[in-house]
C-alpha cells in the first residue's frame, strides 16, 4: 500500500507509523509538528515527510499528484487551543475537506477518519451507542462532526472509527501522563469527577488491521473497550503500579463547563459488524505506559479543555 497518514507524527499517526513501515508499505507523513514532534518519526527511504497544513490546498493537491496514495489515513487534528476556532475549523473542516476532494480525484481504495467522542456532546444513555445523536459543544468537538460528515457525505470507501482513550507510546493528553509526571515529581494531583473510557494501543491496532482492508464495511464504528474508569480509579491504578502514595489526599473536583461527567463507548456494533473486541483492560494498559514512560520519559501534555482553575483542585 502507499499510505498518506495525516497527522502522521502525532500519538496514534507515529504508532500507524511503526506498525505498517516494518510491513513494506510506502509512507507520507503530512504534518505541521502542531502537537506532534518530527524526532518521533525515523529517517527511511520508505518513509516521507512533508512539513505543512492540511488547510493547505495546494500543497494537499501536490501531496496526493506526487504520492499518488492508495490509502489515507487521516489522524491530523487541531485541539491544543480550545479558544482557536479559527485553527480549528482550518484543519479539521476545510484540512477534511481538502483531503476528502483529493482522494476522490486520486480513487484512494480506503479513507481512514478518527474520531472524538466528544461528537455525542452530553449523553442520554451510557454506554453510548453508535447511533446515538451527535451534539458537540466544544470547538474540537464541532469542528471534528463536521469534518466527519464531509467525509461521509463522499462517495470513498470510508470509515470512522470513534475512539475511546487510546493508551500507548507517546501518549501525550489526559490523566495518566499528567499523573505520573506529577506524582515521579513529587507534586500533588486532582481528579475530575468524570468517567472515560480506555483503549490500548495493541487493540487499536488491531482494529485499523480490519478497517484498512479494501473489502471491510464501510460507516462509523464506536472503539472501545465499553468499560468506563473513574478519573479517580485512573489515579489509584497509576500510583499503585507506581507504588508512589500521594503527598496529600487527592482532591476530585467537578468537571468544567467545557467537559463532559462520564463518556463511556458501546462498541457492540463494531463487534458485531468488524468481529472486533478489544482484548486488554485499564490496568494492562496502565502498567505498559509506565513501562513505557520509565524507560522514553513524558513529552509536553496537551489538553482539548480549559484548565481547571487553581481555586477550585
Ligand atoms: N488519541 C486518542 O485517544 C484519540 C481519541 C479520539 C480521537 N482521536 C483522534 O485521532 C487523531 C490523532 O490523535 P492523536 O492523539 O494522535 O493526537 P496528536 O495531537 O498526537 O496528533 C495529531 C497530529 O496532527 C498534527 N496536525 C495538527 N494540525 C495539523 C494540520 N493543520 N496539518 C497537518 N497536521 C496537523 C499534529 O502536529 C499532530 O502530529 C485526531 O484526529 C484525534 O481527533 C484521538
Amino acid at each position: 500500500m502507499r499510505i498518506l497518514i495525516t497527522g502522521g507524527a502525532g500519538c496514534l499517526g507515529s504508532n500507524l507509523v511503526e506498525e505498517y513501515l516494518p510491513q513494506g508499505h510506502e509512507i507520507l507523513v503530512l504534518d505541521n509538528f502542531a502537537t506532534g514532534g518530527r524526532e518521533v518519526l525515523p529517517t527511511l527511504p520508505r518513509l516521507e515527510i512533508v512539513d505543512g497544513t492540511i488547510a493547505d490546498r495546494n500543497l494537499v493537491e501536490s501531496v496526493f499528484a506526487r504520492f499518488a496514495p492508495t490509502h489515507v489515513i487521516h489522524s491530523a487534528a487541531s485541539y491544543k487551543d480550545p479558544s482557536d476556532w479559527r485553527e480549528d475549523a482550518a484543519t479539521n473542516v476545510a484540512g477534511t475537506i481538502n483531503l476528502v476532494e483529493a482522494a476522490r480525484r486520486a480513487a484512494v481504495k480506503r479513507f481512514v477518519y478518527f474520531q472524538t467522542a466528544l461528537c455525542y456532546g452530553r449523553p442520554d444513555r451510557m454506554p453510548i451507542p453508535v447511533d446515538h445523536p451527535t451534539r458537540p459543544f466544544t470547538s474540537y468537538g464541532i469542528s471534528k462532526t463536521a469534518g466527519e460528515a464531509y467525509v461521509a457525505l463522499s462517495d470513498l470507501s470510508w470509515i470512522s472509527l470513534r475512539l475511546a482513550n487510546i493508551t500507548g507510546p507517546r501518549l501525550a493528553i489526559g490523566p495518566i501522563p499528567t499523573f505520573y509526571k506529577r506524582l515521579k515529581a513529587g507534586q500533588n494531583c486532582f481528579c475530575t469527577d468524570t468517567v472515560r473510557d480506555f483503549l490500548d494501543m495493541s487493540d487499536f491496532l488491531e482494529l485499523m488491521r480490519i478497517a484498512l482492508r479494501d473489502d471491510a464495511p464501510t460507516g462509523i464504528f464506536n472503539v472501545s473497550t465499553g468499560a468506563g474508569h473513574s478519573i479517580a480509579e485512573v489515579f489509584e491504578t497509576v500510583s499503585a503500579r507506581l507504588g508512589i502514595s500521594p503527598v496529600e489526599p487527592v482532591s476530585v473536583v467537578p468537571p468544567n463547563a467545557d467537559d463532559v461527567p462520564a463518556v463511556v463507548l458501546d462498541p457492540s456494533h463494531t463487534h458485531q459488524v468488524l468481529g472486533w473486541t478489544a482484548k486488554l483492560g485499564l490496568r494492562e494498559s496502565v502498567g505498559r505506559m509506565i513501562d513505557w514512560y520509565d524507560s522514553h520519559g513524558v513529552s509536553a501534555i496537551h489538553s482539548h479543555l480549559r484548565p481547571v482553575p487553581a481555586d477550585q483542585r
